[in-house]
């Protein structure tokens, strides 16, 4: 029986914590289909900031892989501006960063987008948001909004709203160098999502 029970903690993921959804949720633009952000249709240029290769699996608790998964993702650019109307802010708009994809999970689970490093922002006076990456994952029986931060932010300690869960590590991705897209010092970024029953 000791065995039996080992073996299930082992496997008895926690669920990803929830976070709020924010005032920049897209409703203007439309959403990106094609796993890159980092270019607009029609337009000739590259968007701003570095290269980010962003990639994980949505799991079960139990580590089923959730095949078919809907993922929305939305970001700031690399200046710390959504495009979104209630983003008033003075910082830039970047012509060639949308922000926003709509991604579904392959048959192991996994989802990828090639986007941009999102920058930290202001939104009140002596309060920043650390860099964040808006997800709301829709399953087959549950749905999640949260928010995933870079571990070496130094905003991240101080932000409310990363703190707002009691596992504010467990929304951190992992940063690795290196990888084979042909883009000039690109991160890979890796987020695992685990919904409880998938
Ligand atoms: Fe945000």
């Amino acid at each position: 029986m000791s065995e039996v029970m080992t073996q299930l903690s082992q496997t008895n993921l926690l669920r990803t914590p929830d976070q709020v959804l924010g005032p920049f949720y897209p409703i203007v633009q439309k959403a990106d289909a094609g796993g890159d952000l980092t270019r607009v249709a029609g337009r000739p240029g590259r968007a701003h900031g570095l290269v980010l290769n962003l990639m994980g699996r949505v799991l079960t608790s139990a580590g089923i892989p959730v095949r078919g998964a809907r993922i929305e993702i939305w970001q700031a650019n690399a200046h710390g501006r959504y495009r979104h109307p209630n983003d008033t802010s003075s910082t830039p708009l970047d012509p060639n960063f949308e922000g926003f994809a709509i991604l579904t999970t392959d048959q192991e689970g996994r989802y990828s987008l090639k986007t941009i490093k999102p920058a930290a922002y202001s939104v009140a006076p002596g309060r920043i948001r650390p860099a964040h990456i808006h997800f709301e994952v829709l399953g087959h029986t549950e749905k999640l909004t949260t928010q995933m931060y870079f571990p070496d932010d130094p905003h991240n300690a101080t932000d409310l709203l990363r703190n707002s869960t009691t596992r504010p590590d467990a929304l951190n991705a992992r940063i690795l160098d290196g990888n084979s897209d042909g883009e000039a010092g690109s991160k890979i970024a890796l987020f695992d999502i685990v919904l409880a029953g998938g």
